[in-house]
């Protein structure tokens, strides 16, 4: 048994598909910071305010679920907007992609030195950045992306921002995992199950492998258990979000196929394992249900959520409902794998 959990790194789609979705998560998590890179993305209070209820439209009758959202930054996003949008508790943080960085960014920002107003906003109003870090400098190859992020744009940001607080979020590297312990309590950084469980090879295993394509993209091993320490230390900088980003099959198989891993179906269940491996389990609960409230300055859930050792088979293909309301696919994460814990429904008490 551990306190309920909260994912806070999530994304929940739009329009058919949101209904397929929203339950899955709110089977076992009680809040997520929902992304806001919808097309067109989420830049505006009422963008915000109303896709926080067709989030809450799609939710399952007797689920409590609270989706936190989130503005999308953009050059020329103005300071009001996202200053009255955090004092109106509509945007509970702000996502700075760089633009191209990943999927739906190509409104993202420039330079971050052309949004200093916005981050002097931030900073003054005590609004979380989230962040996407990687460059997107072709030049620089797709595995460094995120350690020159870290040394180009992270560092000079937190010496300039002294009072801002920041989320690096889906860490990869060994590098962020030191910068992220270095750093005091001005930036937390977020763990997906995926990088927990897959290093880079498992996109090449025996042909071209796109359901395990994500960015940032999985790196060597070295990394993969680096993380591993990093998740299952208990520290406090260190916390649950499963940047879970399906793409329908046909986006996925693809010559130019959709970075993103849907793993939201068995999430928790996948990072028990890893905490199961590590001989961590006692650390689990700091990491899912702790360390993302305390960092956020928000209470700890009052629920509590019962984990069970069961042997079962992860389906081949999750169904949901494509935009013209026809069947289509996801393909969740595991697919095919035995998993060795399952996440019963949320109780009361302990
Ligand atoms: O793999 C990813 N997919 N990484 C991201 O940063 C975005 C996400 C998506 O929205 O599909
Ligand atoms: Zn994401």
């Amino acid at each position: 048994m551990i306190r309920q959990p909260d994912d806070w790194h999530l994304h929940l789609r739009d329009g058919e598909i949101l209904d397929s979705l929203v339950d899955v998560t709110a089977r076992v998590f009680r809040r997520a910071i929902v992304m806001p890179n919808l097309n067109p993305p989420i830049t505006t209070i009422q963008a915000a305010i109303s896709y926080r209820q067709r989030i809450l439209s799609s939710l399952k009758e007797g689920l409590d679920f609270q989706p936190l959202l989130t503005a999308y930054l953009t050059d020329d996003l103005s300071p009001k907007v996202l200053k009255d949008g955090f004092e109106q508790k509509v945007f509970f943080a702000a996502k700075l992609y760089p633009a191209n960085s990943t999927t739906n960014s190509s409104k993202g920002v420039t330079d971050i030195n052309v949004i200093s107003p916005l981050i002097e906003t931030m900073e003054n109003i005590g609004m979380p950045l989230l962040i996407h870090g990687e460059v997107t400098d072709p030049d620089i190859d797709i595995f460094d992306r995120e350690a020159v992020f870290i040394d180009k744009h992270l560092m000079p940001l937190l010496k300039r921002y002294p009072g801002l607080r920041v989320v690096l979020e889906h860490i990869t590297t060994e590098k962020a995992v030191q910068f992220v312990e270095s750093c005091d309590a001005q930036l937390g950084a977020t763990i997906t199950p995926h990088h927990l469980h897959i290093n880079r090879n498992a996109m090449f295993l025996g042909g071209l492998r796109s359901d395990f394509y994500c960015l940032p993209i999985a790196k060597r091993e070295h990394h993969r258990l680096a993380l591993r320490r990093a998740a299952t230390s208990g520290r406090s900088c260190f916390f649950l979000g499963t940047d879970s980003a399906p793409h329908l099959r046909g986006a996925k198989v693809s010559s130019c196929g959709c970075a993103g891993i849907f793993n939201a179906k068995y999430a928790l269940e996948s990072y028990v394992e890893v905490f199961d491996e590590e001989e961590a389990l006692d650390k689990l609960e700091a990491f899912a249900s702790e360390n993302g409230p305390n960092f956020y300055g928000l209470p700890l859930n009052e629920k509590f959520i019962k984990l069970v050792q069961r042997n079962y088979l992860v389906e081949e293909l999750y169904e949901v409902k494509n935009e013209r309301g026809s069947l289509d696919h996801l393909v969740p994460f595991h697919a095919g794998e035995r998993l060795h814990w399952h996440a019963l429904s949320v109780e009361n008490r302990m």
